[in-house]
């Protein structure tokens, strides 16, 4: 029997971190619930002790998921590891992960701790959190740039107070390949007690190479455990992508092998559910979930494909949940046939109130639109407008006037609170005259980051728009999504989306500070 491969996901505390990708409870839950679909072994909820939004949603995730792991992150003191504790008192099983920098430079200008105060924080809290939880890992913070010698010490301290597993992170993404590799075998061969806890990688892309150092501290190191997150989401250039270090390892069975319990199928789904849930955008080239990862172009290639699929493919587009069949529904669709789609995309609505409003802007887009695309249907769940009826803004109506040679003109109703209002104003086109009608009466302040336009469905101006706007206010970086067959309309649903988060008071503080 091939030894096991743990796929540790870290989406929603890792990948949350990156500014702009925060999100609600619900969202979470919901990401959560296809995570587990995907078979991921352990999934790391959030950072309970970092806020009562992340609290709650730690919360609600272990209660909820009945076949994964559910871990939350705490800092190495007892307030942190018993906030955790609290909020995973209902998982079927429960993780602790816990942390301390080892770096000389973390230690001495972050942390301001010598060496062995370090040292002793480490093994206090291991034995705190091992008191608390079965399940505890442990992960000396910029692991990769500490001096092998007290590295080793730590470790071996941690593993005999009862640390399950060891996390090595390269929290700056300055590792290579090889060198990493190394690390993680010598540190293996090192610490004296090392075999009694499980081995794992946490690597960041600042260099590009967060799955080649996963792979290579698998491979080399002998880890069993590699850290990641769905597209490769998080702060900077991201973490290591699950999907692609599950399909390598996959792929090249042969090379590694290791077994992995993912069900490949839900990679593409989730990469989806993933993107439009934060608004960062996955590449069309991105490997196994970028739109072109599967599009043969040039000639030689389709020709070859035709011929035998595998002179050009190395997996296959359904083995990671492309369906062959895209077109699904239409407007004669009813409610049944919507149902079981939701079902099998894997999307589970918390009640049957959430799926009627789903199907109702089902039919809305259908009557606009004759042919719905799976896109569609996870953008129309993905609206926030399905999901949370009573946002505090909301979209009522939209008339906006272009025409060549006049200045754009936008006239917006919506909702704030219970109020109604009604704007209107000029601008450089017709989003941005939109755009600045509703922060005529809004007045919010918040300055845009980014705006960016995608078509949900390739290969035709019928498709419908995803708007991404990423707003920032008050120390705040916050994304909002909106889709609509009308891009300005798609445009208006984004910065309301946007404005949403901006209203909500979810605080939060950076887990590594
Ligand atoms: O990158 C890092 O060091 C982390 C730790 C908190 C595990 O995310
Ligand atoms: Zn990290």
């Amino acid at each position: 029997m091939a030894d096991k491969l743990i796929i540790f996901d870290t989406t929603l505390r890792d990948g949350e971190q990156s500014p702009g990708a925060s999100m609600t409870r619900d969202e979470k839950l919901r990401i959560a619930r296809q995570l587990e679909r995907l078979r991921v072994d352990v999934i790391e909820a959030g950072f309970a002790a970092s806020s009562n939004g992340d609290f709650e949603a730690v919360k609600a995730i272990a209660e909820a998921i009945k076949e994964s792991t559910v871990c939350s992150l705490a800092r190495a003191n007892d307030r942190d590891i018993s906030r955790a504790a609290e909020a995973l008192k209902g998982a079927t099983r429960a993780r602790i992960h816990t942390f301390i920098a080892t770096s000389e430079l973390h230690m001495e200008k972050k942390l301001r701790m010598t060496r062995e105060q370090v040292l002793e924080q480490a093994k206090l809290s291991i034995r705190f959190a091992r008191n608390l939880c079965e399940d505890v890992e442990f992960s000396p913070e910029d692991g990769y740039r500490s001096d092998p010698d007290f590295l080793c010490r730590v470790l071996e301290a941690v593993i005999k107070e009862g640390a399950t597993t060891l996390n090595i992170p390269d929290t700056v993404g300055y590792a290579i390949p090889e060198l990493y590799g190394n690390f993680i075998r010598d540190l293996r061969e090192r610490v004296p007690n090392s075999d009694k806890a499980i081995w794992s990688v946490h690597c960041h892309n600042d260099l590009g190479m967060a799955v080649a150092n996963s792979l290579a501290g698998v491979k080399i190191g002998g880890a069993r455990q590699v850290e990641c997150t769905i597209n490769g989401l998080g702060e900077r250039a991201g973490n290591c992508s699950l999907e692609e270090v599950v399909m390598a390892v996959r792929t090249r069975r042969d090379h590694f092998g290791l077994e992995v319990g993912i069900d490949t199928t839900q990679i593409v789904p989730a990469s989806r559910l993933v993107s439009q849930t934060t608004g960062f955008i996955v590449q069309p080239n991105k490997a196994v979930v970028g739109a072109n990862a599967f599009a043969h172009a040039s000639g030689i290639h389709q020709d070859g494909v035709l011929k035998a699929r595998d002179t050009y493919e190395i997996m296959r587009a359904e083995d990671v949940g492309w369906s062959a069949n895209k077109i699904v529904l239409g407007k004669l669709s009813g409610r049944n046939a919507f149902k079981q789609r939701l079902q099998d995309l894997g999307i589970a609505l918390d009640s049957e109130t959430d799926v009627n409003a789903a199907f109702a802007r089902f039919k809305d887009l259908a009557d606009r639109k004759s042919d719905i695309f799976d896109e569609d249907i996870i953008a129309l769940v993905g609206d926030e407008s399905v999901t949370h009826e009573r946002e505090h803004f909301r979209l009522l109506s939209l008339a906006q006037r272009s025409e060549t040679g006049e200045r754009p003109h936008a006239q917006v109703a919506f909702a704030m609170g219970e109020a109604e209002h009604r704007a209107e104003s000029d601008g450089n086109g017709p989003v941005d005259a939109s755009l600045k009608a509703i922060e005529s009466k809004v007045q919010s302040g918040a300055e845009m980051l980014l705006y960016s336009v995608n078509a949900i469905t390739s290969g035709s101006t019928e498709s419908q728009g995803e708007v991404t706007v990423r707003l920032q206010h008050g120390g705040r970086v916050v994304n909002g999504v909106g889709a609509d067959p009308d891009i300005v309309v798609a445009s208006v649903k984004a910065y309301l989306a946007a404005l949403n988060k901006l209203h909500s008071k979810t605080e939060r503080v950076a887990a590594q500070g």
